[in-house]
């Protein structure tokens, strides 16, 4: 028998650990010994996760609407997201997403929380991420650009449709 415990943060959303058997079957007891496998559904085509692998930038509306677990979308045509038109543009969505158009309609995504001490203030500086709290830099693929950022920072994917952007893990 195996224990897979997961390691969380405050952030996640599931807090569960996975145990198995001998021949790798999820268990819902520790004992293996008494307990049934869980039934685990099958991979299947329709699964919202999949399709989405290879998933990046420019996309049919078509494609885009096969991403049905996202972090944040944003309507690219409201008002509220005129700064992404300009390249170095950014907005911050929910105050947790920080999204930026870093040339020529290439959107970035981050997470709007620094790692050198968890506070809310990632903002896009013309080519990177940076945190105005006491100056942490990270490189648009969360990349610590200094000694401050040196955690780097959590990067999102994003796709679109020049409409509408998707923001997703
Ligand atoms: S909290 Fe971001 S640099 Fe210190």
């Amino acid at each position: 028998m195996a224990v897979l415990a997961a390691c969380t943060v405050k952030n996640d959303a599931v807090l569960e650990s996975l145990v198995v058997n001998s021949k790798g079957q999820p268990v819902v007891s520790l004992d293996s010994t008494k307990a049934s496998p869980i039934a685990v559904p099958p991979a299947s085509s329709t699964d919202p996760g999949s399709g989405t692998t290879n998933l990046s930038g420019l996309v049919s509306t078509d494609q885009l609407n096969t991403i049905k677990t996202f972090i944040v979308k944003v309507d690219l045509t409201a008002s509220t997201a005129t700064a992404l038109k300009n390249d170095g543009g950014y907005v911050i969505v929910n105050g947790t997403v920080v999204v930026a158009n870093i040339a020529n309609g290439q959107y970035v995504a981050a997470q709007n929380l620094c790692t050198h001490q968890p506070r809310p203030n990632i903002i896009f500086n013309r080519t990177e991420f940076y945190c105005t709290d006491h100056g942490a830099r990270f490189s648009t693929t969360g990349t610590g650009l200094n000694t401050l950022g040196s955690r780097g920072l959590t990067v999102y994917r994003t796709a679109n449709d020049g409409k509408t952007l998707v923001v997703f893990a």
